[in-house]
């Protein structure tokens, strides 16, 4: 059943009648990881896999909202000791607090969501939860008066203050500001940012999954961004974005060793955006792939957010002579992301499966990227 179909059919046994129907979508990343939190670049796009909601005030001060997928129910008020203890729920009740601390407005709701992002993949299945309903509560109850990246900015929030990811903005903004085939360069200090066509002629974007789990809350996530805050104290500078390798040299000496080797690699992703974004409006894709294994290396063993199945589907890609591939998002599981000539997927996609399945006992998940629209309303 199409997911529409799905929501509304629920939200009519559940609540009866009809609300407004919202979207908002995961993402991808061509490159710029861990570099959003360090004031770095980003080149994300949102993706055709969304997370989707009927919504429809109830006239009381409680939020009333069913989860298709987990298929679980949670009510809860909205002052800040009404938190659900349902990690699922405290996405929107996050995301209601975020607004009324901003001086928002939010009342009592009752919805319905489902989703197609897959759960734990890197592809932002939190951060489509959260600009959806961010999204949709700013139409509901705010006239659209809050701007998109104060949007974007109460899902980050969300993260940090209800969910305990320290996380950056790439997220959230592709979700909220994604439009179809155009990737968006965002530059995480100004948060300027640039539309960019993405026209691959001849070339395929394909994630595979490896089905191994991504986590990020308690993760080692927040210690990799406490080792690039301490790198950047110790330089005296506010974030890694005004660091050089030279600068980072200098002080080799007074930091530890792990540290060093993260802020080696944010240093060299910052560079590798531009890079990058300069390639391709040439149309220099061998430059964009081999920007890519780079930074894979540079996540799997400075980094260290790889893990060995992650690995293997990059030692694959480059036996199959695959322009480009990286582990994508934040790592420790998750999905590659693979830039392939058409001609070369097929027979790409078919070792990949052959060999991760003789090697883990399953195959890897395939998705081929479409590049689409972020948070919208989708029907009143
Ligand atoms: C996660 C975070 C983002 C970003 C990426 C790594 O997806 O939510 O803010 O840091 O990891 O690039």
């Amino acid at each position: 059943m199409e997911l529409k179909e799905k929501i509304t059919g629920t939200f009519e046994s559940r609540f009866g009648g009809h609300g407004t129907i919202y979207a908002s979508a995961g993402r991808i990343n061509l490159i710029g990881e861990h570099t959003d939190y360090n004031g770095g670049f980003v080149f994300p796009g949102a993706i055709d896999k969304v997370i989707m909601a009927e919504i429809r005030a109830n006239g009381t001060d409680k939020v009333r909202v069913y989860s298709i997928d987990i298929d679980d129910y949670a009510e809860f008020g909205l002052n800040e000791d009404d938190a659900p203890k349902a990690s699922w729920a405290r996405y929107i009740f996050g995301v209601c607090r975020e607004i009324l601390k901003r001086g928002g407005k939010v009342e009592g709701f009752d919805a319905v969501f489902a989703g197609n992002v897959p759960l734990g993949a890197g592809l932002s299945s939190s951060a489509a939860l959260e600009s959806c309903f961010a999204f949709a509560l700013n139409d509901m109850f705010n006239g659209n008066a809050i701007d998109k990246f104060e949007l974007a900015r109460i899902g980050q929030s969300t993260e940090h203050n209800y969910c305990g990811v320290n996380c950056g903005i790439m997220d959230q903004f592709a979700s909220v500001f994604g439009k179809k085939n155009h990737l968006m360069r965002l530059d995480c200090r100004s948060m300027e940012f640039e539309y960019f066509p993405f026209e691959a002629e001849g070339y395929t974007l394909v994630l595979l999954d490896s089905v191994v789990k991504h986590e990020l809350a308690d993760s080692p996530y927040n210690k990799r961004r406490a080792s690039c805050e301490r790198v950047a104290k110790r330089l005296n500078i506010e974030t890694l974005r005004d660091a050089d390798k030279a600068m980072l040299e200098s002080v080799k000496s007074d930091i530890t060793a792990e540290d060093y080797f993260r802020a080696k690699f944010v240093i060299e992703e910052k560079e590798r955006v531009l890079t990058v974004c300069d390639a391709l409006v040439k149309g220099d894709f061998d430059t964009v792939g081999r920007c890519m294994y780079e930074t894979h290396d540079g996540l799997s063993k400075d980094y260290e957010v790889s893990c060995e199945e992650l690995d293997y589907l990059n030692d694959i890609a480059r036996e199959c002579g695959v322009t480009g591939s990286r582990i994508m998002g934040g790592g420790f599981g998750g999905c590659t992301i693979n830039l392939v000539k058409n001609e070369l997927l097929p027979g790409f996609i078919a070792t990949a499966k052959e060999k991760f399945n003789a090697k883990y006992g399953h195959e890897p998940k395939v998705y081929e990227v479409i590049i689409s629209d972020g948070a919208r309303k989708v029907e009143e």
